[in-house]
């Protein structure tokens, strides 16, 4: 084997590593995503229901699915995503700390993470149709 022919197999396969590497992300980040959506649905349910305990333990368990999303969209370089999802689960501290006091208040702090989800939707998200795909 000649040197080029080497380097070039080197290269090749260091190239399907990394599309692998990506194809593999895509499905952890789709359920993030599908916990997230649940997660977030049922905050909302547990707030209108004045069930603070509830609703504390879903706000933590987001701050922690937008920590995953932080950390899938960091290697990325998607400065927007990243600040989106630290945004999101900051905003998920905030319903918590407020529905321990008053979960009405804490409803006010799910409209501002509401925003973040959206924000990040409209710039990196895409619908098929049949379903989404990420954008970085
Ligand atoms: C940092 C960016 C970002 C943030 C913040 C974000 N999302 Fe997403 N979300 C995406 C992308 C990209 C997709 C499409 C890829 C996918 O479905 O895996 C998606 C897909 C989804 C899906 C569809 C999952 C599926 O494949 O069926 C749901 C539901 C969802 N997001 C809910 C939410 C909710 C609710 C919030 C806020 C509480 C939120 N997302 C915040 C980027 C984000």
């Amino acid at each position: 084997m000649n040197r080029q022919f080497v380097l070039v197999m080197i290269v090749i396969a260091a190239v399907f590593a990394a599309a692998t590497a990506f194809a593999q992300q895509h499905r952890p980040y789709d359920q993030i995503m599908k916990d997230v959506g649940a997660t977030f649905a049922s905050l909302k349910k547990n707030l209108d229901a004045n069930s603070a305990a509830a609703a504390i333990e879903d706000a933590a368990k987001l701050q922690g699915l937008f920590k995953e999303t932080e950390a899938f969209w960091a290697p990325l370089k998607t400065k927007d995503a990243v600040d989106f999802a630290k945004r999101a689960s900051d905003a998920a501290a905030a319903v918590g700390v407020a529905a321990k006091s008053d979960t009405k208040a804490a409803l006010e702090s799910y409209t501002g993470l509401q925003k973040n989800c959206a924000g990040c939707h409209f710039s990196h998200r895409e619908d098929t149709g049949k379903g989404f795909l990420i954008r970085p």
